[in-house]
């Protein structure tokens, strides 16, 4: 199932969306690098808060990183680590999606 389109995303930009992971239904964050979209739970591993401040609404750092707006934990878009503030050293839940005919998917 299509989660988004590529094309509906900008080149560095965040999406919120809805899907069906191990049979809950949880918000994931999506990040679109060039042809690559990466994907995590949308929940911060510091108190279990969505990170957006608006549904699909994702503070960015003039460092680029992802900054949750509960309480300002800052993650590096590459592997979702905290690299700062009160959950550093944890992650993000990494959700494996793939780009397919121009289509955001869940990887098999
Ligand atoms: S819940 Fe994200 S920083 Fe506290």
């Amino acid at each position: 199932m299509s989660l988004i389109t590529l094309d509906s995303m900008e080149d560095g930009s965040f999406a919120e969306v809805e899907a069906v992971v191990d049979g809950t239904a949880e918000s994931l964050i999506l990040h679109r690098s060039g042809s690559n979209v990466h994907a995590w739970l949308n929940v911060c591993p510091h108190a279990g808060r969505r990170l957006d401040w608006a549904p699909g609404k994702f503070l960015k750092s003039k460092e680029g990183h992802l900054v949750c707006a509960a309480h300002g934990a800052s993650f590096e878009l590459a592997g979702g680590t905290c690299i700062a503030g009160p959950c550093r050293g944890d992650s993000l839940r990494a959700i494996s999606v793939e780009v397919r005919e121009g289509e955001v998917v869940l990887s098999a």
